[in-house]
């Protein structure tokens, strides 16, 4: 898109202090910035860990012809409410670790019913999850599904973790969580699960989602730092695409088709994404300086691969403070042809909206030597 976009500033602090050191970054801007994506895009999470939190080892078998181990965890809550809740958490891991070892790196992945049966299958590996091509590459590979944590449906927030945690005794407030925030925040149940397990370095964890998975793989890297990685897969619209001058899905259409995603203080924005104080690349800056991962699909135009591509460019100012380079400097790549620098990349894939095999080629070959 050829047009002039005029976007928040990444490095001026809300009272116009100039940013220009880490430490500023991490004490002033990075807080205010996770405040003001709380408040008018995501919503607020209203708990972190659950102090009722247990976690219990389900399920142990090999699998994959005994090259591997598949281990399935119920990770439990309650809350005041008196609702419970259950996360099944699917981990991999390599035979040898199993053994003790050596704990492995691992790729977290956050699925939105594309996987309905692979957890308890016997067959794991899909183009989306290929599991034997994670676990020949030497990570561990682990998954938690959408549906365990808050079902995709506008259902007045009243099941799932809302139902669980949300107060019920008082109007929802503007900036109460939506689902993406109630997503993120399972995940990082998830990391809070996989800090425990022997199998897995937790200082190397990766967490990637397709699509809407991208959406909330990014927000819950903004808001947990143990995520050492986020791989944003053609998240477009409040995922890793610039809102402002964005082709395809607009903020109107992303609230109207899904009232649920997000706070309700996200819809006054609905044909004023001008008037947001936030755009989507402050988001992407605010998982510096850990590796960052933004893949396209070239004919996906509804996500809008040239703004998922300049939002990457723009957080580069903020890896910069942490002394590494970014990808502002390098055009819009070619098909196929990945863009890694030292702490982010980018590819854009030819085809369709997708994650597939060859999206997750480049994302292994991007984490190796770096996760
Ligand atoms: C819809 C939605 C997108 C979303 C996508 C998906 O197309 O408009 O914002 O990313 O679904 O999750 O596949």
């Amino acid at each position: 898109m050829n047009v002039e976009r005029i976007l928040p500033q990444l490095l001026v602090g809300q009272n116009g202090l100039e940013i220009d050191s880490a430490q500023q970054w991490e004490e002033l801007r990075r807080p205010e910035l996770l405040e003001l994506f709380a408040e008018h895009v995501y919503g607020r999470q209203p708990l972190q860990r659950p102090e009722t939190m247990t976690f219990t080892a389900a399920s142990q078998a090999g699998c994959l012809d005994g090259k591997a181990i598949r281990k399935s965890i119920h990770i439990d809550f309650s809350g005041e409410n008196g609702g419970q809740g259950r996360i099944r958490l699917t981990l991999y891991v390599p035979a040898d670790a199993a053994a003790g070892k050596k704990r492995y790196p691992a790729f977290l992945l956050f699925d939105h019913g594309r996987l309905s049966a692979v957890p308890e299958g016997d067959s794991p590996s899909s183009p989306f999850w290929p599991v034997e091509q994670i676990l020949a590459s030497g990570y561990a590979a682990t998954m938690i599904a959408a549906e365990d944590i808050d079902p995709d449906e506008h259902d007045g927030f009243r099941n799932g973790v809302h139902g669980i945690f949300d107060p019920q005794d008082r109007p929802r407030a503007a900036d109460a969580w939506g689902t993406i925030a109630a997503w993120a925040w399972g995940l990082s149940r998830a990391m809070d699960y996989l800090e425990t397990d022997p199998d897995v370095d937790p200082a190397r964890i990766a967490v990637i989602g397709h699509s809407r998975g991208g959406k909330t793989a990014l927000w819950a890297g903004a808001l947990d730092e143990r995520i050492a990685m986020v791989v944003s897969n053609e998240s477009g619209c409040t995922g890793a695409a610039v809102s402002r001058g964005k082709a395809g899905e607009r903020v109107h259409q992303i609230n109207k088709a899904f009232p649920h995603w997000f706070s309700e203080n996200y819809k006054r924005y609905n044909h004023k994404e001008d008037e947001l104080p936030v755009d989507q690349h402050l988001l992407l800056a605010l998982i510096a300086p850990r590796l960052l991962y933004v893949s396209s699909a070239a004919e996906d135009e509804w996500a809008d691969p040239v703004s998922e591509y300049l939002s990457l460019q723009l957080a580069e100012p903020v890896y910069r403070l942490f002394g590494a380079d970014g990808v502002a400097a390098e055009p819009f790549p070619q098909l196929d042809s990945p863009l890694h620098t030292e702490r982010c990349g980018y590819h854009v894939r030819a085809g369709q909206h997708d994650l597939t095999k060859v999206d997750w080629m480049y994302i292994l070959g991007f984490a190796n030597g770096r996760l």
